[in-house]
């Protein structure tokens, strides 16, 4: 292991943003990530994964370490169901197809979403329809202070709407070093109610989609509105959709009747803030190479040589007009270093 000095992290982030880390390591194996955090106790330390929801608006000053734990293997199977293990290093995409291969179901809506199979559980990440917690079996975590592997189940993990454990009371204890989750090998529950999904199947005449034909769906789908970041700098959603008491909507709705909604629980409705953030005016707008995408006003783009300070403005000018327009609060979903 090398520990490197003053490390350009332009390329470990999704939004390719110019900042230096104090030190660099990366660990390839848990020996390694015990050592290198036995060794540094005294340190500042930041661990990084897939560096695909989070946005540098500084240097960091500490050591940071970067998870590139890889292999995923079965677990255990039978007639119905196999428990697939993967390590927090391995591409979340690569892993969802790698699974497809054998026909392995249950993760297939989430295809294409960027980030490593150890920050899934952080943020409960989803789409269309789908959350990691709905096939999630446990995670192995190491204990950043002991250096101890403990084991979280999925009701320890405490899942919410991009929310676990480890955003609140485990926030920087821990190291995810692997994910262990149940997959189903026939009878696979297919899901395509939400979004486009449905159309985009009925465009090739598909009636009775397999696992891989909604992959390959979603994959079009968020292929047409959603940014590669290897061709421009983005973190995916930038905000969560807010979710306010119904009170707040109906006050709104009033005075803005075509505003989307969902209903979550008896008293509380989810917005999307993609819509509220459109029709504010500004998908699409530019402030020098920070922007907002033109495809999907929840995202925002480095359109080259952006800084962090500058897509951090935009998303509070935002933030601003959102308030001020619908009386709703907008959080960003991607950590903000
Ligand atoms: N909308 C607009 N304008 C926009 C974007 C959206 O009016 O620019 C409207 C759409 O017309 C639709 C509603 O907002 O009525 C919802 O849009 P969409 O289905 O595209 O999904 P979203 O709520 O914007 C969420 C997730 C995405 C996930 C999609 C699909 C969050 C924060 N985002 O977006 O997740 O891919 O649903 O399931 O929940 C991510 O987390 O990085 C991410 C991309």
């Amino acid at each position: 292991m090398q520990i490197e000095h003053h490390f350009s992290l332009k390329k470990y982030n999704t939004f390719g943003i110019e900042a230096k880390a104090k030190s660099f390591v990366e660990v390839t194996n848990t020996n390694e990530l015990a050592q290198i955090l036995k060794e540094n106790q005294n340190e500042k330390l930041f661990i990084l994964g897939g560096g695909s929801n989070m946005l540098l608006t500084k240097d960091i000053d500490a050591l940071v370490v970067h998870i590139n734990l890889k292999g995923k293997k079965i677990l255990k199977e039978d007639d119905d169901f196999v428990w697939v293990q993967g390590n927090a290093g391995e591409n979340w995409h690569e892993f969802v197809l790698w699974n497809l291969e054998q026909n392995f179901g249950g993760i297939e809506n989430m295809s294409l979403i960027p980030g490593n199979v150890g920050t899934t559980p952080i943020q409960n990440i989803g789409a269309y329809g789908a959350e990691i917690k709905d096939t999630f079996v446990s995670c192995e975590a190491m204990r950043i202070d002991t250096q101890e592997i403990e084991i979280f189940t999925n009701a320890e993990c405490k899942f919410g709407y991009r929310e676990s454990i480890f955003k609140n009371e485990a926030k920087n204890q821990y190291v995810i070093t692997s994910v262990v989750f149940k997959l189903t090998k026939k009878n696979h529950k297919i899901n395509t109610s939400y979004g486009a999904i449905d159309m985009e199947l009925a465009k090739h005449n598909i009636a009775n989609p397999t696992i891989k034909e909604v992959s390959n769906a979603v994959i079009a789908i968020r292929q047409s509105k959603l940014p590669d970041p290897k061709e421009l700098g983005n973190s995916g959603s930038f905000f969560k959709n807010p979710i306010v008491p119904k009170e707040v909507y109906e006050k709104a709705h009033v005075q803005f009747p075509d505003m989307p909604h969902y209903t979550v629980g008896e008293n509380e409705v989810k917005v999307p803030a993609g819509w509220l953030i459109e029709q504010a005016g500004f998908k699409g707008k530019r402030f020098g190479d920070a922007g907002v995408h033109t495809l999907q006003a929840l995202v925002l783009v480095n359109y080259g040589n952006a800084t962090g300070q500058e897509i951090l403005n935009v998303s509070k000018d935002i933030q601003k007009t959102i308030l001020e327009k619908y009386g709703i609060s907008i959080e960003a979903e991607v950590n903000i270093i």
